[in-house]
């Protein structure tokens, strides 16, 4: 087809297109996405009250390979079959048969639960999916032998969990209990206490039987009936419970779901969807699905997570969920139900916050390295429309004197949105054009989706057809959904091979028209399918090995997200940190990149929002997440515009993005007085990444994420429990969002057993008050724990690239007995020398009126090393009682004056702290500050 005949079928698909989005537009008022009681396995389950089930006993515990196996045998069924329950049909013997449990346990507090249907009694030939590439491969070497299994009473098992710790299995009924060891046993979670565990098993379909289940349009064929899971956690010791993203959800722990107390409600819904317009506080799915949740309160905190593909949903149950005349106290009680699959679950004993996401992430990994330009500020807009335009925003920043290293390409940038190609109309020089951004150390994004248009003439589809690498509907010919480029398929990702292919499809070689410094935007990934159910993929398609979408549809988003990184990967030789945002993701994404929070809207709620959608989303790996600073949909009124900027500065991944249908928004579109206050947020950023970066590290190499809940660093301070406000950024730094128009005053509740100062005034604040603070424009409230240090770079340019060489301020605040601690870690930025030990890691102490900068890089670090000239130009400190004069600098004897100095940006800010000047001391060596 000709390049015109081709344009105007593009626009004529499009506008088709606005007239179906335009429906979708108040999707939740007309019922697109299904509640649980449209959800026939989660309505079932739900139903049931506890207790109520034929209970499964355990027998013929034994050790096998170093673990406890056992068989779980149902006792006989006596449930009544209904409409609702058609598992229950009676006269077939899945209620009969009885499943193989295995309980493994791991270095550092893992106890790892699998329950499966036993093979070797199968009616079927349909064997349960079990999710393989998420767990660390390293997870086997950390397997504990066990050795030993203890009786616990007369019907219970009992074996070393971790020292401290032990796990019970007890028989009749069957529970798992993991609990402290000796003094009493306290528990800390466990499995079954509620009588509510379910496994459908597979079974041969009765000749009057029909399993189909419709849904609007749609019909799903399920052709090997109901299989569904559901059983009852409980976290003990706990006050609330958190995690379990992704949900919009104005509160920071999970809210109860079902019982006293509750309006009818939904549970919480793990089912990855494109929902357009999502709402601000909801428990429905959106794009991603963690199924990890930890537990806090006063005397424990604990994890638990289900390594599980299919739709979940969970219920949080408020207590007297079970008996309303003994509401239970300090136990947070949960019930989990999956359409499909295995139990494959893990319990994390803690016993503090930082040990569960420490035993999480030693499960699926921590958060990937990001090159350093990755951790500034990214400019998006769906779209920027040509090279012309590209070159405009790119000289708008200079012109203004903002920073920024990274420009994103949205679908039109592409032909017909056929992703790996440009319009040439408007995209004649692409690699020119990246040329030119990268003279300038910045970067450029282009956005590649899943979905392929079904074009003979796209090499890509051509290619993908011919060697059968899409997914396949239930009839087995090529699943064909309607998304962006109109009638499109969707590579199988759950095959390696695959992802092999997609990977090459990166090389520079094949991607006509990309450079080195080109990375990638993975779009539409749960998947989203216009006209599919609830916008997604039929769950009756078909996948490698006969696999069902319904069985790993949570997990397909990771595999697109795993199969790109991978590619950039290959095409840097394995040297060059990939970047790639997903907006879908599953337990494990955090090893391949960056996420966002989807389609937010320009409006004060969502503001609110972001902060505990990231917080959770840091809980559960995902450090790496931000959410469209400004709102994608709509448009934001100055003031939200410029809060959100003061906002999103701090969020780990910070980006402005909006609808092409919004007016454009760059930051100096909106008079002089606000862009000073947004380019003063982005110049924020821009002076933290020195602290951003080591929290980075700190990430990649512990789980810890970047941005914090206030009880992960304060877990005994229970005020900061459920306080979804404000957020630690890393150890060191309180940020508290204002939310309001016109908000005057703000009440920020600063963490006990820490003083706090004040970020731009320098004034020192009590710990473990709620003070109401005067809020003026041109900054939201931010604070500096006493007793830390944080890096900065303080000086401004075009790109985080090309401030490399320059000089570091140390920004100390001391605490009651005048010292303090921080730390850096610098590297080359984008390769991974660092894993060979090119990198440098300082800690910088303060105490006894002398600052020391010691290196912790461990010597078995690795042979390559890592050298930079830099200096520190500054060193300000708070909370030095005044009269100091000098400083003395060893090595060199070397004396330097102090004087009263700023402690911001700001141009022409007041001095209010103690500076030193000019220390002339190299970042990468010993040294030492004394004051006089
Ligand atoms: C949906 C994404 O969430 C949004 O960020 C993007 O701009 C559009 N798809 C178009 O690609």
């Amino acid at each position: 087809m000709g390049r015109l005949n081709r344009r105007s079928t593009d626009a004529l698909i499009f506008l088709i297109f606005l007239v179906f989005f335009a429906s979708l537009t108040s999707a939740w008022k007309k019922d697109e996405f299904r509640s649980c009681r449209q959800t026939p396995f989660c309505k079932r389950a739900r139903g049931r009250a506890p207790n109520s089930l034929p209970s499964f006993s355990v027998a013929d515990v034994s050790l096998s390979d170093g673990a406890v196996s056992a068989r779980l045998v149902p006792a006989p069924t006596l449930r009544q079959v209904t409409d609702d329950d058609p598992s229950a049909a009676d006269g077939d013997d899945a209620s009969s048969r009885s499943l193989l449990l295995r309980l493994s346990v791991y270095r550092g507090g893992i106890l790892r639960l699998e329950i499966d249907e036993d093979p070797s009694s199968a009616p079927t030939t349909k064997r349960r999916f079990r999710l393989p590439d998420v767990l660390l491969p390293s997870l086997d070497d950390r397997r504990l032998w066990l050795s030993r299994l203890s009786s616990d009473g007369p019907s219970a098992t009992s074996f070393f969990l971790a020292d401290g710790f032990e796990g019970v299995l007890r028989h009749d009924p069957f529970e798992i209990v993991v609990r402290r060891a000796g003094s009493g046993g306290v528990p800390v979670l466990s499995l079954n206490s509620h009588g509510l565990f379910d496994f459908e098993q597979l079974r041969a379909k009765k000749d009057d039987e029909n399993w189909e289940e419709n849904f609007r349009s749609h019909t799903d064929s399920r052709p090997h009936g109901p299989q569904s899971i559901s059983f009852d956690v409980s976290f003990h010791g706990a006050d609330f419970v958190y995690g379990i993203p992704e949900h919009a959800s104005t509160s920071l722990s999970l809210r109860p779901t079902r019982g006293p107390g509750v309006d009818e409600s939904e549970p919480y819904r793990l089912f990855n969807l494109d929902v357009f317009e999502y709402l601000h506080d909801s428990p429905f799915g959106i794009y991603g699905s963690i199924p990890f949740m930890l537990s806090h309160g006063t005397r424990s905190t604990s994890g638990f997570f289900w390594l599980n593909a299919a739709e979940m949903q969970i219920d949080v149950l408020a207590p007297g969920w079970d008996d309303p005349a003994a509401p239970n106290a300090g136990r947070v009680d949960t019930f989990w139900m999956t359409e499909a699959g295995v139990v494959d679950a893990f319990f994390f004993v803690g016993p503090g916050p930082k040990d569960v996401l420490r035993q999480y992430a030693s499960v699926t990994g921590t958060q990937a390295m990001p090159q350093e330009f990755a951790v500034a500020y990214h400019q998006c807009r769906w779209n920027y429309r040509d090279e012309e335009d590209v070159a405009a925003v790119d000289a708008g920043f200079d012109e203004h004197d903002i920073p920024y290293d990274v420009l994103w390409l949205d679908i039109d940038h592409a032909d017909g949105k056929r992703y790996f190609t440009w319009d040439r109309v408007l995209f004649p020089n692409p690699e020119e054009m990246q040329k030119k951004l990268a003279a300038k150390g910045r970067h450029m994004v282009t956005i590649v989706d899943p979905h392929i248009k079904r074009d003979d003439s796209f090499y890509l589809h051509k290619e993908a057809t011919e060697k059968g690498y899409y997914v396949k509907d239930a009839s087995g010919k090529d699943f064909d959904g309607w998304c962006w480029p109109g009638s499109s398929s969707y590579p199988d990702m759950l095959n390696p091979e695959i992802r092999e292919w997609w990977a090459e499809k990166f090389s520079l070689k094949e991607y006509v028209g990309s450079t080195p410094s080109l990375y990638i935007w993975n779009d539409m990934n749960e998947p989203s399918v216009f006209n599919g159910p609830e916008v997604t993929m039929p769950r009756d398609a078909i996948h490698m090995g006969d696999v069902e979408h319904r069985e790993l549809h949570n997990a397909y988003g990771y595999y697109f997200h795993m199969a790109t990184s991978n590619g950039l990967l290959k095409r840097g030789n394995g040297k060059d940190r990939p970047f790639v945002l997903s907006r879908a993701i599953f337990a494990g994404s955090q090893r391949y990149g960056a996420i966002w929070t989807g389609d937010n809207s320009a409006d004060w709620d969502h503001l609110r929002v972001s902060v505990p959608m990231i917080l959770n989303l840091g809980l559960a790996g995902m450090s790496f997440s931000g959410a469209d600073v400004g709102g994608f949909f709509g448009n934001p009124e100055i003031d939200l515009l410029v809060r959100w900027y003061q906002l999103g500065a701090y969020y780990p991944f910070f980006r402005a993005h909006a609808h092409h249908d919004t007016r454009r928004r760059e930051p100096w579109l909106f008079g002089e007085q606000n862009t000073a206050l947004m380019r003063e947020a982005i110049h924020t950023r821009y002076s933290l990444l020195p602290y951003y970066y080591t929290l980075f590290r700190e990430a990649a190499v512990t789980g810890i994420p970047v941005m914090r809940p206030l009880w992960l660093e304060f877990p005994s301070d229970k005020e900061t429990y459920d306080n979804g406000e404000a957020f630690l950024v890393g150890s060191s730094l309180l940020v508290h969002g204002i939310y309001e128009k016109d908000q005057k005053s703000a009440s920020v509740y600063l963490p006990s057993g820490a003083s706090w100062f004040n970020l731009r005034s320098g004034v020192k604040f009590d710990g473990g008050v709620s003070h109401k603070l005067a809020v003026s424009e041109d900054s939201i409230p931010s604070f500096q724990r006493a007793g830390t240090i944080i890096p900065r770079k303080d000086r401004f340019r075009r790109s985080s690239t090309q401030m490399v060489n320059d000089p570091y301020t140390l920004v100390i605040a001391l605490n009651g007995s005048l010292a303090a601690e921080g730390e850096l870690y610098i590297d080359d930025g984008k390769s991974y020398d660092f894993v060979q030990g090119a990198y440098i890691h300082r800690r910088f102490i303060f105490a006894d009126r002398k600052l020391t900068s010691i290196d912790i890089r461990p010597s078995n670090a690795g042979d390559k090393k890592f050298s930079t000239d830099c200096t520190v130009e500054r060193i300000i400190l708070l909370g030095l009682p005044s009269g100091a004069k000098k400083a003395v600098v060893e090595p060199g004897n070397h004396e330097t004056n102090i004087e009263l100095g700023p402690l911001t940006l700001r141009r022409g800010s007041t001095p209010v702290a103690l500076t030193i000047r000019k220390p002339n001391v190299r970042v990468a060596d010993d040294w030492s500050l004394r004051i006089l």
